[in-house]
């Protein structure tokens, strides 16, 4: 799939997916955003910002916002959501600003072990000194989580293939690579917990009904029966008094550019 195309699968429920699911993530933007100094004044990047909770938080802790993304209908929120950022439709792999524009570029679940020249253009739009911040999922994940990637699996063996490539960012060395290769210094990995919190299992099936590889499933299997994996495999987790409450494990890295 081309990133002209990229709209169709997460741009179709692109609402569910601000409202829904993407505000559950906070904890990680917060800590990202803090860690790579993003403040008052900070020029700051965020590319596959979807539907740009990340870029809001940034305008919020004073900096000057910018973000990227292939779906014009989560690009539609991010800009409501932020009027005065400069947002913009397009593909992650030839980024539209001028070389060391920016102080901080970040990615939250965006480039993956696939994407090699999107760090190459991310460490181009940095300027020396500037930092680029990555998050992805660990490899054999413990957090609960993981088994949302089991629930909405497509069958085919080219599906598995592509979510194994993708995922690979997380593979020993191979982020720090893929910074090495862009001219970046990587720091050491974090990792980030937190619960994503839902009041119900079914507003839980409709916010993952929203994400892309969800699509994918649904043309594969049909969305009821995507629909049945996530309650079967969500159930156990819900409590009457509070809810879901999904534990997440996410890795970030923060590499410099030399100065
Ligand atoms: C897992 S979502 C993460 C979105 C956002 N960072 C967040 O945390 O909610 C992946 C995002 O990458 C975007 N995307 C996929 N391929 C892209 C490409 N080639 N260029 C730019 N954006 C792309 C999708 O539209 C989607 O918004």
């Amino acid at each position: 799939m081309g990133w002209e195309e990229v709209d169709e699968g997460w741009g179709a429920r692109a609402r569910d997916w601000a409202y829904l699911f993407e505000t559950g993530w906070w904890p990680e933007f917060d800590e990202v955003l803090r860690v790579a100094g993003v403040g008052e004044g900070t020029r700051h990047l965020d590319v596959c910002c979807g539907s740009g909770l990340a870029v809001q938080m940034a305008d919020r802790r004073g900096a000057t916002v910018h973000g990227l993304d292939a779906s014009d209908r989560l690009l539609a929120v991010a800009r409501a959501r932020t009027p005065d950022g400069d947002i913009r439709h397009g593909d992650m792999h030839a980024l539209p600003w001028d070389d060391g524009s920016f102080d901080v570029v970040s990615s939250f679940r965006g480039i993956w072990g696939t994407n090699d020249q999107a760090v190459v253009e991310a460490a181009r739009m940095l300027r020396p000194g500037g930092a680029f911040a990555v998050t992805f999922f660990p490899v054999d994940d413990p957090a609960p989580w993981d088994q949302w990637w089991s629930s909405i699996t497509c069958l085919s063996d080219h599906e598995l293939a592509v979510g194994a490539a993708l995922g690979s960012i997380a593979d020993e060395g191979r982020i720090e690579e893929m910074c090495e290769a862009a001219g970046l210094e990587p720091g050491g990995r974090r990792s980030i917990h937190f619960e994503v919190e839902v009041p119900d299992l079914e507003d839980f099936v409709r916010a993952s009904l929203s994400a892309g590889p969800t699509w994918k499933a649904i043309e594969e299997r049909g969305q009821d029966d995507v629909e049945e994996s996530l309650r079967r495999d969500f159930t156990p987790l819900w409590d009457e008094k509070v809810g879901l409450r999904i534990g997440v494990a996410v890795e970030y890295l923060i590499a410099t550019k030399p100065a």
